[in-house]
């Protein structure tokens, strides 16, 4: 028997893709554009401290790491970054990945295994759904940020003597709503389970030292596993989990993402270690404050032909479109004019949710906010 031809069969693939308005596909993105797109909320990734300690970092000690950090040993630099990611979070330890998507592969999966249960917020990031199947675990979903759905689940659950592990995200990354993390740590304790939280698009944003969500609700000591990315606000690229020393030590046992893996490179590492002191500065205060203003002037130009109801007091503004042509063809709308803002569809959001998802930044000026909610009020309303 002939074997069947790979690429017919993709192309087939791709063409039924491409009809349900769900094809994927890379854009250079060379075309100097007003950009809503990106996680770079404090603008960091192209702050002259970052840029200079990975530059310094490259110099003295190379473009890259070599190998994982258990076959070549641990730079320095990378016990330092940890110790101050621990202390920033408000916790024992920590360990970096090298992105946020294999921290969050490498450990849930050396948590919990068969004969466990996984229990996820329904819009849970694809990183936590997929480290969760990965797992083995029985894998449950609760109603968006409904604590009382998750209440009934862990009732009915029960497991004697197995394990229970909730996954949130602390702001959502399609919505930028929050999380009930009072709630949700309170449920966690009263049913034996444990909880971690991604902070993702929280971190560098909230409490007094931008340290997070977590921190900023005095939950620290209670949320038992913290995960975040040092990609988003932080700049840079790589993931971490912060937590008590015996966490931290399973993870270098037993996280294959981190085993089997090579370590971040000496400029990345420097240059999240830069951003992590700076978000702890007035100047991080006040970046903060920028982007907070952002969001407020967005808020007060959005054309009211726009529905408000999703809008989000966290820097993620998800205009929900409907179906994917329409968002499709709003992002080509506006980046015919200038603005690179993604068309978020099916699957990375429900069907008929598809959105226009516009980030804002502390790097943004009053004149480029203007100018968005201008160009949005050309569009034609969904
Ligand atoms: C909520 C959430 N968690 C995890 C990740 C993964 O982080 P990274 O980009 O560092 O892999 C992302 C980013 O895409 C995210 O939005």
């Amino acid at each position: 028997m002939s074997p069947m031809n790979l690429d017919t069969i993709l192309r087939t693939e791709l063409a039924a893709l491409e009809s349900a308005s769900l094809l994927r596909s890379l854009r250079a993105a060379d075309r100097v554009m007003l950009n809503f797109a990106a996680n770079d909320y404090l603008g960091l990734s192209h702050h002259p401290a970052l840029i200079e300690a990975s530059r310094k970092a490259t110099a003295q000690s190379g473009a890259g790491a070599g190998a994982s950090r258990l076959v070549t040993g641990t730079d320095s630099a990378v016990l330092a970054l940890e110790s101050a990611l621990a202390a920033w979070k408000e916790k024992e330890a920590a360990l970096v990945f090298s992105s946020g998507y294999a921290a969050a592969l490498g450990t849930i999966p050396a948590l919990v295994g068969a004969g466990d249960t996984v229990i996820l917020d329904k819009l849970a990031h694809a990183s936590l759904i997929d480290a969760a199947r990965l797992s083995g675990a029985t894998v449950r979903t609760f109603l968006h940020n409904d604590p009382a759905r998750l209440d009934a689940l862990l009732t009915k659950i029960a497991p004697a003597g197995k394990r229970v592990l909730i996954l949130t995200e602390s702001i959502f990354s399609m919505d930028g709503d929050a999380a009930s993390l009072r709630e949700l740590v309170a449920l966690k304790n009263r049913h034996g389970a444990w909880l971690l939280v991604d902070e993702a698009h929280a971190t560098g944003l909230y409490s007094a030292n931008g340290a997070g969500l977590v921190a900023e609700a005095g939950l620290s000591a209670q949320v038992e596993i913290v995960l975040g990315t040092l990609s988003k606000a932080l700049g840079s690229v790589g993931g971490y989990i912060a937590g008590s020393r015996p966490l931290i030590d399973t993870l270098i046992n037993r996280a294959r993402s981190f085993i089997y893996s090579t370590a971040l490179p000496p400029g990345a590492i420097a240059a999240s270690h830069a951003a992590i002191d700076l978000c702890q500065t007035p100047e991080g205060a006040s970046l903060r404050e920028r982007l907070w203003g952002n969001v407020a002037r967005f808020h007060a130009g959005l054309p009211a032909h726009w529905k408000r109801a999703t809008l989000s007091s966290s820097a993620i503004q998800p205009l929900i479109c409907g179906q994917a042509s329409t968002a499709l063809e709003f992002a080509a709308q506006l980046r015919e004019q200038g603005f690179l803002i993604p068309a978020i569809r099916y699957p990375t959001v429900p069907r008929h949710t598809a959105r226009l998802r516009i980030t804002l930044s502390a790097a943004h000026g009053d004149k480029d906010i203007d100018a968005l909610t201008r160009a949005l009020m050309l569009s034609p309303p969904p």
